[in-house]
């Protein structure tokens, strides 16, 4: 790494150490979030209104009270809105801005007021009078199936061989059901919008989402007004681990009808429990398996029925689905398989996307798979995996008949067997539990293959705007946005690296969609590898004019002409960049250009379920061991490392950090995170005092974690890196394993612990108790 720094004597070239571009703004608290804004005189402030039933008829709705409320300007409901009263991603028209007639999740907005402070809106929400026809509401997905809601969106199947007969003249057959629950985002900073009335039909909204173009093209439709009307800006968020992508809409819409109707600028932000409540999160899933292998524990057929809580709306819950059956064999090779997606309707809030995107419910089904094996053989779950993963002779082909060329598992597994001391741990802990004391331990190592590149193949298309001005400093924007995961350090990175200027020459500007149009959300992990190589684009673009002006005014060849550490090299001479771009400037050539990509290679068919859906796979491995308590359920993790493939790291400091995030924060979904619905669908864990993220505390007391340095992606992805931002949550599933191991010693290791996702304390206990029983 070092050695790169040394040759490109820049400040910031790719594949060094170099911290977040915003960390010192972030910890000293002078990092501006949407919230930080400087709000015009006269702003006004949105609260909503949010339904208190699961389903059901609005017979009437009174707000009188809530109009007369001290500081009211007015409210908004289903008839205010001027264009379409709709905000789904999915074009289906399924999801309103405010509830038109009746609810369908207890929390749905239906209405909202607009008041000169927060605090005056907050209250006066509280002041309305709505009453109720109830409906019949279902909340879980296997509810869902058997009352036959319907799907929220087409199901998918993916087939290979026969897997039924298969299944049938396989030696052994094990069936099991899993069910994995969902999550919330707990972003930081929580949702918000901020939208400021212009002349006209326009109208500037800044806001923190992941997916700025979504939200203008959304609030256009809302307003009935054409996209150029509308201006949607991000600098940052407080994280958005998909929570984002397309649950700000509403927010930006409420705001832009206001903002519009009242002539004001309108600021609107939930407060954390009604976040919670009115916003989608993770998919829980109901997973049914069966598996048939032969003596050695190898896989003969797989099948597998996935139902998901999808809520009320598809949001984006088809790709989610598919992306669970996309990752359903993990790093395995099944010869014959058949999976099935059910994306259940449900009276709850819509899910969304979140870290992994189905692909976390897809890969932990597979591990328990591999789980069930293991202890059905007496064997070490290592072992089975081993014989299970993908390899060169015909078994290198996923479920969705992509090849799979790249596969380094076998690698990472085994020099993270080797650096964490796998087999010595493994003995130890097997040897601590034969003395029977209360305390229990258990080890497991489990990989991670995950497919880059969003399925919707037209998502994975990105654009920059780079400029140079006449005083050599450089200002650059991409359509990537920033959520805390590094994105504008990274592409700033390639920017220096491709004109050798130092980074701190360049400035990293808001995401807008007045500079890069008809961009992708910041998601699928694939920020740096989309935004990364249009900047490099548009840098390259701007270097060839600057080439072919040297070249012409030093009478030179192209050839001789070199960009150099903050300098240009023109046959003997050295040209510092500044006087350089302005002898440039001087001569008419153009400083500023408009890079794009998109990626090669993709294809994807999803009525046949065939295709090469990813441009290739990110790998990882973690070891977690755990101890338990088997009195009360309460455990912690002792240790854990960490393999995980980035290819050729951008910046190997971010990425350990995006590697240790998304551990924890996976850790957190398998282990204490539980979102827990009542009877009438109200959802009661909707504040950190009752939904439980990962502590500092809860890390693990070990903690290793390494980049395999060796690695480089096979395909051209910027400066041959690879996506890092969803892949490691998936090594979260290590703790889920170990857990399961400590558990099964009660019973001597006879059977595979049922144990459900989250594994919080109390279901530790209760599988612990159903073994000793
Ligand atoms: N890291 C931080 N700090 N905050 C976030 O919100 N989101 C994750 C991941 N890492 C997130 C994060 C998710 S869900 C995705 S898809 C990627 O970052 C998106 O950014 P990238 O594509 O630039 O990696
Ligand atoms: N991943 C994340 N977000 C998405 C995807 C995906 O595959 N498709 C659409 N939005
Ligand atoms: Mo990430 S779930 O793709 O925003």
């Amino acid at each position: 790494m070092r050695a790169d720094q040394d040759r490109s004597g820049i400040k910031g070239a790719v594949h060094t150490d170099l911290h977040h571009d915003s960390a010192i703004k972030h910890v000293t608290g002078r990092a501006e979030y949407c919230d930080d804004i400087a709000e015009p005189a006269g702003t006004l402030h949105a609260y909503l209104g949010l339904s208190t039933r699961a389903h059901a008829r609005i017979r009437d709705l009174d707000l009188e009270a809530v109009r007369s409320a001290p500081g009211v300007v007015g409210v908004l409901t289903a008839k205010d809105i001027p264009g379409v009263n709709d905000v789904s991603p999915t074009g289906l028209n399924d999801e309103p801005v405010l509830a038109d007639g009746k609810v369908e999740f207890w929390g749905q907005p239906i209405f909202a007021v607009i008041a000169e402070t927060r605090d005056a809106a907050r209250r006066a929400a509280k002041r309305a009078s709505v009453s109720y026809e109830d409906l019949p509401h279902v909340l879980e997905p296997d509810a869902a199936r058997e009352a036959d809601m319907p799907y929220v969106t087409p199901p998918l199947t993916l087939k290979r061989g026969e897997a039924v007969s298969a299944m049938e003249n396989a030696a052994h057959r094990i069936k099991g059901r899993m069910r994995v629950g969902g999550q919330d985002h707990l972003y930081l900073e929580g949702h918000i919008a901020f939208a400021i009335p212009g002349e006209d039909e326009d109208v500037i909204v800044h806001s923190s989402t992941q997916h700025p173009s979504e939200a203008q093209h959304m609030v256009a439709h809302v307003l009935g007004v054409p996209s150029n009307a509308v201006t949607v800006n991000v600098r940052r968020m407080g994280g958005g681990f998909g929570g984002k992508e397309t649950q700000m809409n509403l927010f930006c819409a409420v705001a832009a009808v206001a903002a519009k109707k009242w002539n004001r600028a309108v600021k609107i932000r939930p407060d954390r429990d009604d976040d919670m409540s009115a916003t989608g999160k993770r998919h829980d899933f109901v997973i049914d398996y069966e598996v048939g292998f032969d003596d050695t524990g190898r896989i003969q057929a797989v099948t597998g029925e996935f139902a998901a809580r999808c809520g009320f709306s598809a949001d984006l819950s088809g790709p989610v689905t598919d992306r669970a059956l996309f990752h359903a064999d993990n790093a395995y090779y099944y010869p014959d398989v058949l999976l099935n997606s059910h994306p259940m309707k449900t009276n709850t809030v819509s899910n969304t996307a979140f870290r992994g995107f189905g692909g976390p419910q897809g890969v932990i089904a597979a591990e328990r798979i591999m789980e069930e094996i293991a202890y059905h053989r007496g064997v070490d779950s290592l072992e089975i995996r081993k014989r299970n993963f993908y390899g060169e002779d015909g078994r290198d082909v996923t479920p969705y008949h992509q090849t799979v060329e790249d596969n380094i598992a076998p690698r990472i597994v085994s020099e993270l067997e080797q650096s964490a001391d796998y087999q010595a741990r493994r003995q130890a802990v097997l040897d601590w539990n034969a003395k029977g004391g209360i305390v229990r331990k258990g080890i497991a190592l489990t990989p991670v293959k995950f497919g880059i590149s969003f399925t919707a193949t037209w998502y994975n298309q990105a654009g920059a705007l780079l400029h140079i001005y006449s005083d050599g400093s450089i200002h650059l924007n991409h359509g990537g946005t920033e959520m805390g995961q590094g994105l504008n350090t990274k592409v700033a990175q390639v920017v220096a690296d491709e004109l050798q200027v130092d980074i701190d020459k360049i400035k990293i500007t808001k995401t807008t969609t007045e500079k890069v149009p008809n961009t992708s959300a910041t998601a699928a992990s694939s920020g740096s590898d989309l935004n990364g190589m249009a900047a490099r684009d548009a840098a390259i673009q701007i270097k060839d004019r600057l080439t072919a002006f040297a070249a012409e005014r030093w009478q030179t060849e192209a050839a001789k002409v070199r960009f150099v550490a903050n300098a240009v090299q023109i046959g003997d001479e050295t040209v510092p960049f500044a006087d350089f771009i302005r002898e440039a400037y001087m001569a008419r050539v153009q400083l500023s250009a408009a890079g794009f990509y998109k990626t090669p290679k993709i294809h994807w068919d999803r009525a046949t379920g065939k295709g090469r859906p990813f441009y290739y796979f990110a790998y990882g491995a973690a070891c977690s061991e755990v101890s338990v308590d088997t009195l009360t359920g309460e455990y912690r993790v002792e240790r854990t490392d960490i393999l995980h493939d980035v290819g050729r790291s951008l910046n190997p400091v971010i990425d350990k950090g995006q590697v240790e995030g998304a551990f924890i924060q996976g850790m957190g979904w398998l282990t204490t995170e539980e979102l827990w619905w009542d009877d009438k669908g109200q959802l009661r864990t909707h504040a950190p005092s009752t939904y439980k993220i990962p502590l500092a505390s809860d890390r693990p007391r070990v903690f290793n974690v390494a980049l395999a340095d060796w690695s480089e992606n096979r395909e051209q992805t910027i400066k041959r890196s690879k996506a890092v931002g969803e892949p490691p949550f998936m090594l979260g599933i290590s703790v889920f394993e170990a857990l399961s191991h400590a558990v099964a010693s009660v019973a001597d290791y006879s059977v595979c612990p049922r144990l459900d996702a989250p594994a919080t304390p109390e279901r530790v206990l209760m599988a612990i108790e159903r073994l000793k029983g």
